[in-house]
């Protein structure tokens, strides 16, 4: 059974500790994911963006796949499906589809629009039980098709959103989706500890996690970091493994041709990078 994100988060926090959010794809990578946490006695958190969400045919198809695989699978540890960087019309979708949490970015919008239109989900989401992410300040870099410049969120601005009585809050503090550059200048701990003084003990989620150094992830977590996000990890192990599959001439080899045997190697590489992060974060043994 999905579980909302907000008994984790808060387990988490008393803790200190994070629960990873892993973004799926596909059935290999939901599959992966869901072994990896129940394997590892860890809550998980599965993201969906809107992208992705669509590839996947639609909410529906996500909430069914989820559901069933976690039926067939056994598994019995926390997991919440999680959509992530959600419009205010995607928001809603995914509360009627079934997800059991929901992320509404209008970090893109002003303050006071932002403000508006949280309240709006929350409103809806509290309705169906789902917990409800918010963000100020956008997150750097490139996530389908959405473009941040490695803002840093102003903290009366999170206090505000964090009244509202969203479930965890996401605000910028230097970080970036995807690969990080050469010159990146790292996460702003100060903001970040200046953002968690003024919300109390609200969950804080780092978004952008793959590439984050782990002695930054750790800090961040004793600073009042909850969820962490990791989604680029996943893809660049899924990639190189096959990529050294089809360069060894595996996939000429029998029938090495099979999808299943094919993206084999991309799927223990997701379930080998889920592991480490989960062992990085401190949510083994918290299920
Ligand atoms: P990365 O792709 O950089 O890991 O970021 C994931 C994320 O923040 C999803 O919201």
């Amino acid at each position: 059974m999905l579980v909302s994100a907000s008994e984790m988060l808060k387990k988490a926090k008393e803790g200190k500790y994070a629960v990873g959010q892993f973004n799926i794809n596909n059935l290999e990578w939901t599959k992966a994911i869901l072994l990896t946490a129940q394997e590892n006695n860890s809550p998980v958190i599965l993201g969906v963006s809107e992208g992705a969400g669509k590839y996947m045919c639609g909410y529906h198809t996500v909430v069914g796949m989820v559901k069933g695989a976690m039926q067939d699978l056994n598994i019995t540890v926390p997991v919440a499906l999680h959509l992530d960087h959600g419009s205010y019309e995607g928001a809603k979708k995914v509360i009627e589809a079934g997800f059991s949490s929901v992320m509404f970015d209008g970090s893109h919008y002003g303050i006071e629009e932002n403000v508006e239109k949280t309240k709006e989900i929350i409103r809806l989401a509290k309705e169906k039980g789902l917990s409800v992410e918010a963000e100020v300040g956008s997150i750097g870099g490139e996530e389908d098709g959405v473009v941040g410049a490695g803002e840093v969120a102003d903290p009366a601005e999170c206090q505000r959103i964090a009244e509202l009585g969203v479930d965890m809050l996401a605000a910028g503090i230097g970080n970036i989706h995807g690969k990080y550059p050469a010159n990146w200048k790292g996460l702003n701990f100060d903001v970040l500890a200046e953002i968690q003084k003024r919300t109390g003990t609200m969950p804080l989620v780092l978004h952008g996690g793959t590439g984050i150094p782990a002695e930054m992830i750790q800090k961040a977590i004793s600073l009042g970091v909850s969820k962490i996000n990791v989604n680029t990890e996943c893809q660049l192990s899924f990639q190189e493994a096959t990529r050294k599959y089809i360069e060894a001439g595996k996939d000429l080899e029998g029938k090495g041709f099979d999808p299943r045997k094919l993206l084999a190697p991309g799927f223990e590489a997701i379930k080998v990078t889920v592991k480490e992060k989960m062992e990085l974060f401190g949510s083994v043994n918290k299920a």
